[in-house]
């Protein structure tokens, strides 16, 4: 059976307390939309107050250190987040790759952190616009994705997702052409099938982030192999986030 439309929103380091009657009535809204699973990752100050709150959506978090605990100051654990009530958490995403210039090792060591926490993992990958033009995405985001894929017990490819979102499309307007997205979707399938064999390397689903929105969600959702989206500006308002939503719930999946 083919898994639900994946929607999340990656409220990045916008929001404060303010923020929850936002994030309240997207909950409200997903309720009326089951065919969709909606999850937001809203700032670690937030994830408890929307944990408590929340009865349909699933939050999330945005970043893990890779040990459990330690002399590591400002850092959070993925059991500390488990704690906070978070079920899943992103990571690799391209603004801490470049921002905080973590590397494919360190993607890797937080993921199997957060696993080993008990969290599902969003594991991100994307190409710069140099290596677009350049006309190597495709080896690029393969050798990236290998190099930060964390080791999977067998049966549990199910806690991860990967997202594709191309640098030069976040936060700009632009978005890949579905045509290109169809193509990188495909080859990380064949990544997937080939490191996690065939039936748990078709269980990971794989979402699109950049510039997503109501407007292009559904041209975009209807791609082949395009289990959901990763969201960004658009999921700060229930209205726009929820136009995405809404989208997914038509698709041929959802
Ligand atoms: P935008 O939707 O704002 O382009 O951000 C995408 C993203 O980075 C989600 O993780």
């Amino acid at each position: 059976m083919p898994l639900r439309p994946y929607i999340v929103g990656n409220w990045k380091m916008h929001g404060t307390r303010a923020m929850l009657s936002e994030a309240r009535a997207i909950d409200r809204a997903a309720q009326r939309h089951m065919k969709v699973e909606v999850a937001i990752a809203p700032p670690s100050t937030l994830i408890h107050p929307v944990h408590r709150e929340a009865e349909q959506i699933v939050v999330g978090a945005q970043d893990c250190h890779d040990q459990e605990s330690g002399a590591h100051t400002g850092e959070i654990s993925a059991t500390m987040l488990a704690d906070a009530g978070a079920k899943f958490v992103i990571l690799g995403h391209s603004e801490r790759r470049q921002g905080q210039g973590e590397g494919d090792a360190l993607v890797q060591a937080k993921a199997e952190a957060a696993l080993a926490a008990g969290l599902r993992v969003i594991l991100c990958c994307g190409e710069s616009e140099k290596t677009r033009d350049s006309g190597s995405a495709l080896t690029y985001v393969k050798k990236q994705l290998k190099a930060s894929l964390p080791e999977i017990p067998r049966g549990a490819a199910e806690k991860l997702t990967v997202a594709y979102e191309p640098i030069w499309a976040i936060g700009t307007g632009k978005t890949a052409t579905p045509a290109d997205i169809g193509e990188m979707h495909a080859e990380i399938r064949a990544l997937l099938v080939e490191l996690f064999g065939e039936e748990e390397g078709a269980e990971v689903r794989i979402l699109y982030g950049g510039s997503v929105k109501p407007e292009n969600a559904g041209e975009i959702l209807n791609v082949p192999e395009v289990g959901g989206a990763l969201v960004g500006g658009a999921s700060l308002t229930a209205d726009s986030f929820m136009g995405i939503a809404l989208a997914a719930g038509e698709t041929e999946e959802g």
